[in-house]
């Protein structure tokens, strides 16, 4: 009988990760405890895995150690015994990278005012990485980003210790998916795509993933991956900035886009509606799509859709000024002096996120027509504003506008007795669908 052959050192390392991965005795790190990894984080701790987060903020790592959650999505009822039972921990200190075994990246990746990629979070998070990077260990980057970016940037940083990807450590990318506010789907339901630097780190990768997640999806390399997000997100924003110049089309000839839509949405195949609003909103949707115009048109390609669905959308918050003006006009009252009361200023329903929000916008188009502003919101106690800030009225105090402007049609206002108290709405979330009221300004 031969003797069993020694297995080669990289195999050894290799074989050593996926046996803790199964096992679950793997330690996981989350870098960027945000809407984003924090869940990511409770999750993983969820399946048995111990969790470190590591964030530059005091303040939420803080806040994670006493369980007290800051992200809508995850109750502190949640938080608070995977942080007693020693499931989750967070800290400043990146030196508790030399304990990890795997790091899911998850910090911010905005644009700079010239719609050139923010990369500075990504950088400044891997040379904290780099410097206590061992082998043996799985890198994932979640953060969405530039197709190229994982192995164009974050590779280099990682293989300046020497090791080689794919046999001494594994470098996945794998786009983050989750929906703030939304009950149905949460990070352990939305399937997860991961796409490797050579197929032992997607293996990796999956293996990873299905510990904690219901379905994982491989792609054949991180540009995939990378590319999935961007195609998500840019035929969103597309599809808005198509329905919202027909909503524009509409509204000049007096035809009720939401109708239009609802009837269209009846047809079983080759149609999916999306829906017209004040403008677009979040960190993802207006931004996503100019991470990879910036890339094509380093490769000659212009990004003709792109551009103008964002030039679309970005009239949005001005065309829904207009309506506002031309419906105060024909009450008989100038939007100069008037009283408005915006009801939601959230980029999106039920969630507290204000970023990229377009009542941003339309507050200062109003400010600057005139208007007296005020606001009404459940998430959003107080909101900064052109240097100064504002505090949410309650609901009620919309019964003293000359015009009340839906902008984010959280779950919790009570429409009815909004129709009842106000004397104008104009409505750019159709939330008031059904209910018939001269009062009542449809987008
Ligand atoms: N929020 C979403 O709905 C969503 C959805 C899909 C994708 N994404 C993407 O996921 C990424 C993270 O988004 P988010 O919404 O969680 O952001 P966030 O701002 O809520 O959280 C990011 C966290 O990273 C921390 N951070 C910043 N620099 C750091 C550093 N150098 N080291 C360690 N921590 C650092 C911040 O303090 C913050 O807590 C972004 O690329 C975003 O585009 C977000």
């Amino acid at each position: 009988m031969s003797e069993p052959q020694p297995i080669a050192p990289a195999r050894a390392t290799a074989q050593m990760l996926e046996e803790k991965i199964r096992s679950r005795t793997s330690r996981v790190g989350v870098v960027g405890l945000g809407y984003v990894g924090l869940p990511l984080a409770v999750e993983f701790a969820k399946a048995g895995f111990e969790v470190t987060g590591i964030d530059v903020s005091e303040r939420k790592t803080g806040r994670v150690n006493a369980g007290d959650s800051y992200v809508g999505d995850i109750p502190s009822s949640t938080l608070a015994p995977l942080v007693e039972s020693g499931k989750i921990r967070a800290t400043t200190d990146f030196s508790a990278v030399l304990e990890l075994d795997t790091i899911n990246i998850c910090v911010p990746t905005p644009l700079r005012k010239t719609k050139d990629p923010d990369m500075s979070f990504i950088v400044s998070s891997c040379q904290e990485i780099a410097r206590h990077f061992h082998a043996g260990m799985l890198v994932i980057l979640e953060s969405t980003t530039y197709p190229g970016t994982t192995e164009e940037l974050v590779l280099p940083m990682l293989a300046k210790s020497g090791m080689q990807v794919g046999s001494d450590f594994f470098l996945c990318f794998s786009p983050e998916r989750v929906d703030p506010g939304n009950p149905l789907y949460q990070t352990v339901n939305i399937p997860k795509v991961v796409g490797g630097c050579t197929p032992a780190c997607t293996e990796m990768g999956r293996l990873f993933y299905a510990q904690a997640l219901e379905r994982v999806v491989p792609v054949g390399s991180t540009q995939v991956a990378e590319m999935v997000k961007l195609l998500e997100n840019t035929f969103r924003m597309i599809n808005i900035g198509l329905v919202n110049e027909i909503a524009m089309m509409c509204g000049r000839m007096g035809i009720d886009v939401w109708e239009v839509i609802d009837a269209a949405a009846t047809k079983p195949f080759g149609f999916m509606p999306f829906y017209p609003g004040p403008g677009l909103g979040g960190h993802c949707i207006p931004i996503d799509p100019f991470y990879l115009s910036w890339k094509t048109k380093q490769a000659g390609i212009e990004a003709r859709f792109i551009e103008l669905a964002g030039y679309i959308n970005g009239q949005m918050p001005r065309f829904v000024v207009d309506k506002i003006q031309n419906a105060l006009n024909d009450a008989g009252k100038p939007v100069k002096g008037s009283r408005i009361h915006v009801m939601g200023v959230a980029y999106k329903r039920d969630i507290d996120d204000m970023r990229e929000s377009p009542a941003l916008d339309v507050i200062l188009l109003l400010e600057r027509l005139g208007a007296v502003v005020a606001y009404s919101d459940p998430h959003v106690p107080t909101l900064k504003l052109a240097g100064k800030e504002l505090a949410a009225s309650p609901e009620e105090a919309a019964a003293e506008a000359d015009c009340v402007v839906i902008v984010t049609d959280h779950s919790t206002f009570d429409y009815r007795g909004m129709v009842a108290r106000s004397r104008l709405i104009v409505d750019t979330r159709n939330a008031l669908k059904g209910v018939e009221s001269k009062k009542i300004v449809r987008l």
